[in-house]
């Protein structure tokens, strides 16, 4: 395994995301490395339309090339977006997408997650799709989730879909082999090593019930899982 140290940069990760927008700009596929991935974009958004009014100010961390977004625009009919990536030509392409689905005023910022600034309470829901397994020390985590909670209104709601680790070892080596299957039956063995390979290369995900814990710590009075299957899987929380 990649010891922290020698885990990807920022600017690795920026400049391999950089060559990936084809890849994440299809609603009708979501991300395919991902189990369920079309399945939680529909609970995502469903969640989102349940909780929001429309026209609702959404901040997509991570946003790649708009899906969570764009999905959530479906459920909801109007939204007010604000994009948040690393990559330039994710946000170019994530603009693209919103312009042609009748979104033209869409706020993009081309900016590392643990660096950003929002207003306080100016958020009505934040959105984030496979990246917060980009952070890395405990520190990390919680400096972020105590910015999104300062961020959200009272009663703005925190939508978060990623790659989840089991914290008992055996049990979460049955999840990481049934993931290893999953990728076995789209594209090979060749397919499951490249993907593991960059997993463990790149991220540092967290469990469910580390992410919970921490939510509820730094505010959050409610926090669920909304759906998993093996190490996917996605969570509401409510200011
Ligand atoms: C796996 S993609 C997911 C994209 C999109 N949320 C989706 O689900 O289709 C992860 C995205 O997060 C961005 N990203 C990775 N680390 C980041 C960070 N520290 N701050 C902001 N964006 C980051 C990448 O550039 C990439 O576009």
């Amino acid at each position: 395994m990649t010891p922290l140290h020698a885990k990807s940069t920022i600017e690795e990760i920026r400049t391999r995301f950089d060559g990936e927008v084809e890849r994440f700009s299809d609603l009708n596929t979501g991300q395919e490395a991902a189990m369920d991935s079309v399945a939680v974009l529909d609970v995502i958004a469903r969640a989102a339309a349940a909780r929001l009014a429309p026209g609702a100010r959404v901040l997509d961390l991570g946003c790649g090339a708009g899906n969570y977004t764009l999905r959530i625009l479906r459920e909801l009919g109007s939204i007010d977006p604000i994009l948040v990536d690393l990559s330039r030509p994710m946000l170019d392409r994530a603009r693209a997408r919103l312009a042609e689905a009748g979104v033209p005023r869409v706020t993009t910022i081309q900016a590392d997650l643990r660096e950003l600034a929002m207003e306080q309470g100016s958020l009505d829901a934040i959105v984030s799709g496979a990246v917060l397994h980009h952070l890395r020390e405990d520190a990390d985590w919680e400096h972020v989730f105590s910015r999104l909670h300062l961020w959200l209104r009272p009663g703005g709601l925190l939508l978060v879909a990623d790659l989840v680790v089991c914290d008992d070892p055996a049990l979460n080596r049955v999840m990481w082999d049934r993931y290893g299957e999953y990728l076995v039956r789209r594209g090979g063995e060749a397919y499951r090593d490249a993907v593991f390979g960059y997993i463990d290369h790149e991220d540092t995900p967290r469990s469910f019930p580390y992410q919970l814990d921490l939510l509820k710590r730094v505010g959050f009075r409610f926090c669920d899982v909304l759906h998993r299957n093996s190490l996917f899987g996605c969570y509401a929380a409510i200011k």
